[in-house]
């Protein structure tokens, strides 16, 4: 299993439960990898300083949340050759055409004319993460899923021209937190990249204004707790955030809060996350100047690169680009 994130800003409550918190399930049952997609985050502008920080913040954030280095293979992206070497000749494989239908990319470089050739071939490098470590599976949230799907058809592409070289992977979606929405815009993904103040929920935000920022969530008119995602997809977004967090289903979440009122259902849905990211920023703060972070790095280093190198030169030799 492998799954990475984008050191684009500070991590959302989204993606906390769109990847992160699948990962720390998984991670008892699946051989696991984690990765910082720091080569993916400067496919869009980023400044030099605002990047290494939140590198160093997301390493922290992973092993505050529960992902355990030892059960787990942690690395930085850019530390490792062989992702971009891989890229280039999966690049070789893929087709305009199929790149530029990715919604994505549409979404993107609607939004800003001098996108650059990176934010184009984004998804050959992601599925160069993917396909360098054998994966079968790939925990996301669902707005990912049509770049895992590009990933198969290359594997597909690949293993049918040149004889069987990757395992064919799967996304792993789970319903209630495939796609967690802006609290202000709740027709909108949360997302990390997003100016929204109010309507995202930062996993370092201290736990007051976590609380303050579902209060104001935008709801709706009907005053009912119902699972009605069409005509009120703000409550039905807070009650996908309560269901991810603690486990109760949908059915459940509106029987108990049927009779209240919207005040008391957020205050609920506050106390559940406020409770959650206090516990993961006490952790936080213990670790982000420790060396410890820089020991995971280096190990996942060394170890990532033995596995993908194996990789590149497989498929090296099999394109034919040998003496
Ligand atoms: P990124 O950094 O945008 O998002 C990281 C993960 O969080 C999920 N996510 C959400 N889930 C639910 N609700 C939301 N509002 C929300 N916003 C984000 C994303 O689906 C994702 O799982 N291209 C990837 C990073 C990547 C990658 C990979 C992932 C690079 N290579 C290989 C898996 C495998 C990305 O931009 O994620």
């Amino acid at each position: 299993m492998l799954t990475g994130l984008q050191p684009t800003g500070t991590i959302t409550l989204g993606n906390y439960i769109g990847a992160i918190k699948q990962m720390v399930e998984y991670q008892e049952k699946y051989k696991s990898i984690i990765f910082i997609a720091d080569m993916h985050a400067i496919t869009v502008p980023i400044d030099s300083e605002t990047l290494a920080n939140n590198i160093r913040q997301l390493v922290a954030i992973y092993i505050a949340c529960g992902i355990d280095p030892e059960k787990n293979l942690i690395f930085l992206q850019s530390d490792n050759e062989f992702h971009a070497n891989i890229s280039w000749m999966l690049e070789c494989n893929t087709y305009f055409g199929e790149l530029s239908r990715m919604t994505q990319f549409k979404d993107k470089s609607a939004k800003n004319q001098n996108f650059t050739a990176g934010l184009f071939t984004y998804p050959a490098l992601m599925a160069a993460d993917i396909l360098a470590y054998d994966t079968h599976y790939v925990p996301v949230g669902i707005d990912q899923k049509q770049h895992v799907e590009i990933a198969r058809d290359i594997a597909i592409r690949f293993n049918k021209k040149y004889g069987d070289t990757f395992v064919v992977p799967e996304p792993l979606i789970r319903e209630a937190g495939t796609k967690i929405m802006d609290l202000q815009d709740p027709t909108k993904k949360m997302s990390k990249s997003s100016e929204s103040q109010k309507g995202v929920i930062r996993i370092l935000d201290d736990v007051n204004t976590i609380r303050k920022k579902i209060n104001s969530a935008v709801t709706d008119s009907v005053g009912k707790v119902n699972y009605d995602p069409e005509n009120q997809p703000g409550i039905a977004n807070l009650i996908n955030i309560y269901t991810s967090l603690t486990g109760v289903s949908k059915e459940e979440v509106v029987e108990q809060f049927a009779d209240a009122n919207y005040g008391t259902f957020k205050k609920a849905v506050g106390d559940v996350v406020a409770e959650k990211f206090e516990k993961i920023q006490a952790r936080y703060n213990e670790l982000i100047n420790s060396d410890e972070l820089d020991k995971i790095l280096d190990e996942g280093m060394k170890k990532s690169r033995e596995i993908a190198k194996a990789k590149y030169e497989m498929m090296k030799n099999k394109i034919g680009l040998r003496r």
